[in-house]
């Protein structure tokens, strides 16, 4: 991994990534926001936002729970997508962040040229001054509070998608443990999703424990490494292999 930029206090340590995409390196998980591997943009694409549309095409309205913010991908990459493919959906975007840092410094964020297409500066300035950024489909709010706290106040059912993008269960153990799962299968629709990178046998039980059905999730032409969807109904998604991941019986 190549460091492209000497940190300054508080500024955001770029990495570059392998589909010419840059993420950032987090001193205090000591880990890289996305797969390095994979590209931070095709990772946020094929892992979370191509699953989780094609879950809710039937939707005129998604409403999102981005966890975490971290440099926005996600969130932006939603909007991305929603506008390349002109998709008919008004976004409800909700995002718990706790690093406050982040939104202050992403302003000089090179984002890929991908989102040039959006009114970044825009979005960005609103997140960092109000914490909420909306026009006329779009709604995104970026709260900065522990997200287990922020889940919590979440109305049961009222979520479409779930991306489940912490650190990894390693260092962000508090964001994989069963009971935040529990709540996460709380607020999720009966026909919502949760995507995540994951593959961890340890994190699908804790899901399973909780009700989750979940799938080992991989894109046909295997554009990045696999990860893992969950619903409560089976899921079918077209593009990539679903595998159903069954709980161990003893
Ligand atoms: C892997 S990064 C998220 C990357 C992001 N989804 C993106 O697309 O750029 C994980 C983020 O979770 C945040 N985080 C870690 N633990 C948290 C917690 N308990 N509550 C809120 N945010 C947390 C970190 O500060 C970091 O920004």
């Amino acid at each position: 991994m190549q460091i492209l930029t000497k940190p300054k206090k508080g500024a955001i340590e770029l990495k570059a990534s392998a589909d010419g995409s840059f993420s950032a390196y987090s001193a205090s998980f000591d880990e890289c926001y996305h797969s390095l591997k994979d590209g931070a943009l095709r990772e946020s694409l094929y892992k979370h936002i191509i699953p989780a549309f094609s879950a809710c095409e039937n939707l005129r309205e998604m409403r999102i729970l981005d966890i975490c913010f971290g440099l926005g991908y996600n969130t932006l990459a939603s909007l991305y997508y929603r506008q390349i493919h002109s998709l008919p959906v008004n976004v409800r975007i909700y995002s718990p962040e706790l690093d406050s840092s982040l939104l202050t410094n992403l302003i000089d964020f090179p984002y890929p040229e991908e989102f040039s297409k959006l009114p970044l500066r825009e979005i960005v300035c609103a997140l960092r001054d109000r914490g909420v950024y909306e026009d006329a489909h779009t709604y995104i709010e970026v709260q900065l509070i522990d997200a287990r706290a922020y889940v919590r106040e979440i109305p049961h059912q009222s979520i479409d998608v779930i991306y489940q993008d912490a650190f990894s269960p390693k260092k962000n153990p508090e964001l994989w443990s069963e009971e935040y799962f529990a709540q996460l299968y709380r607020i999720l629709t009966p026909n919502g999703i949760l995507t995540t990178y994951s593959q961890s046998a340890a994190i699908r039980k804790n899901a399973l424990a909780c009700g989750f059905v979940v799938y080992d999730c991989t894109h046909n032409e295997r554009l990045v490494r696999g990860g893992s969807v969950m619903s409560k109904c089976e899921l079918a998604l077209p593009h990539y292999h679903l595998k159903r991941i069954l709980p161990q019986t003893p």
